[in-house]
């Protein structure tokens, strides 16, 4: 039976609003005016917590349901009587459509955070029942493909041709990434990274590398699979390299997780995942190394309008800690728009041009950001 939301307020559904960035994105999005948040998880009692804690924040309704994406239908769906879902839960890499197919079933629209690049590009084979259901269902609202592509955007009409884009994610270390997150990096290291005809293979956390990243120092960076990798060619006209990379704060962390690499992709190391509870809990002890300081570079390279080479480098530092709230944004920013009726596109896709660079930047200026472009 369909439980009625508070009058006024429509139901926003975050699934994993206890996690890490499902957290942040059901703090953000409990402080929008005529918005309900419903957080769901695999437990009952953390949804609990998590919504009294938001609720006397807010001093508005937040409610909690047991609910597991592996498991979800659409009847969970109507009851629970959202209009948008958003799927926070990860690591995308094991999950398939299910929750996204039961949404287009329930009339819901969706959005998700993920990152692995094959669930994010083959989110398009939904779009005719999307359409027909006249809901939005968005993959990888999320840092990469979604601010990286903004940023992409914003510049690309200064180059008469851009021919390669490579963008750098660098979390501050006091930040405590989830579970998925952590099972989503381990499962990327050592394996082979789709690199386009032509270019020498590459494999996840390899390439080590040292990179000088404005506001941040120099960090070691490693390669990283991304939907960014097959989205942006599609995107921009004769762009032919495409590049993500990662890079940890504290060098030793980078190191190491650029030698269990080595061990996996050498098929020593078959599973890192099934690691990944232990390596967190160290990571977590050792939080006080490093900082709050994180950030992004995304640099573009071509030629300019005047047929001359160009090269944007444009950076983002984050201090205070606020540096996971920018792969909560996208998700938060699109539901405001679902919900306000001004996001009208229809049809399911991976989160590429759904917002401007300008947009991203207005939702996060209470947030201690700094961008600029050299
Ligand atoms: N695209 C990007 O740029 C980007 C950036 C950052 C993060 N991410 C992705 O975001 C995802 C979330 O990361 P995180 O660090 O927030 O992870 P996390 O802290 O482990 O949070 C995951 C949340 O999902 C819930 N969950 C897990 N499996 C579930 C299931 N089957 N059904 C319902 N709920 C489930 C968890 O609670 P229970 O276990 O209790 O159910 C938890 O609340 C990761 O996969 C990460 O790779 C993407």
């Amino acid at each position: 039976m369909q439980t009625k939301s508070h009058p006024g307020l429509q139901r926003v559904l975050v699934l994993g609003g206890y996690g890490a960035f499902g957290g942040r994105v059901a703090e953000r999005l409990a402080q929008v005016p005529g918005v309900e948040v419903v957080i769901a998880g695999r437990s009952q009692d953390r949804g609990l917590d998590a919504a009294l804690e938001l609720e006397i924040a807010t001093g508005k309704p937040v409610t909690a349901r047991r609910l597991d994406a592996a498991s979800v239908t659409p009847a969970d769906l109507t009851a629970i009587g959202a209009g948008v879902v958003i799927n926070a839960s990860g690591p995308y890499q094991s999950q398939d459509y299910r929750l996204a197919r039961a949404c287009i079933a329930a009339r819901v629209h969706y959005l998700d955070l993920a990152d692995a690049r094959l669930f994010v590009t083959g989110i398009r084979a939904l779009d005719a029942e999307a359409r027909a259901a006249g809901v939005l269902i968005v993959s990888g609202a999320s840092t990469v493909p979604a601010v990286s592509g903004a940023v992409a955007d914003a510049h690309a009409a200064q180059f008469g041709s851009l021919s390669a884009i490579a963008s750098v994610i660098a979390p501050g270390n006091n930040f405590d990434p989830g579970l998925a997150t952590t099972r989503s990096i381990l499962m990327s290291l050592g394996r082979p990274i789709a690199n386009g005809a032509g270019r020498a293979p590459i494999f996840g956390w390899q390439g080590l590398d040292r990179r000088r990243l404005p506001g941040l120092g120099a960090r070691w960076i490693g390669h990283c699979d991304a939907p960014d990798r097959d989205l942006f060619p599609q995107r921009y006209a004769g762009l032919k390299v495409a590049d993500v990379y990662a890079a940890l704060e504290v060098g030793p962390f980078h190191l190491g997780l650029w030698g269990l690499a080595g061990l996996a992709r050498s098929g020593l190391l078959p599973h890192p995942e099934l690691m990944a509870r232990p390596l967190l809990a160290t990571k977590r002890r050792l939080g006080f190394l490093g900082s709050d300081r994180g950030g992004m570079l995304v640099s573009m390279a071509g030629t300019g309008r005047n047929g001359e080479p160009k090269h944007i480098d444009w950076h983002l530092i984050a201090c205070g800690g606020h540096g996971p709230y920018i792969p909560a944004t996208p998700s938060v920013l699109l539901a405001k728009r679902l919900v306000d009726g001004t996001l009208q596109k229809r049809g399911a896709m991976p989160c590429v041009g759904l917002f401007t660079l300008s947009e991203f930047l207005a939702e996060t200026a209470d947030l201690d950001l700094t961008t600029g472009t050299q």
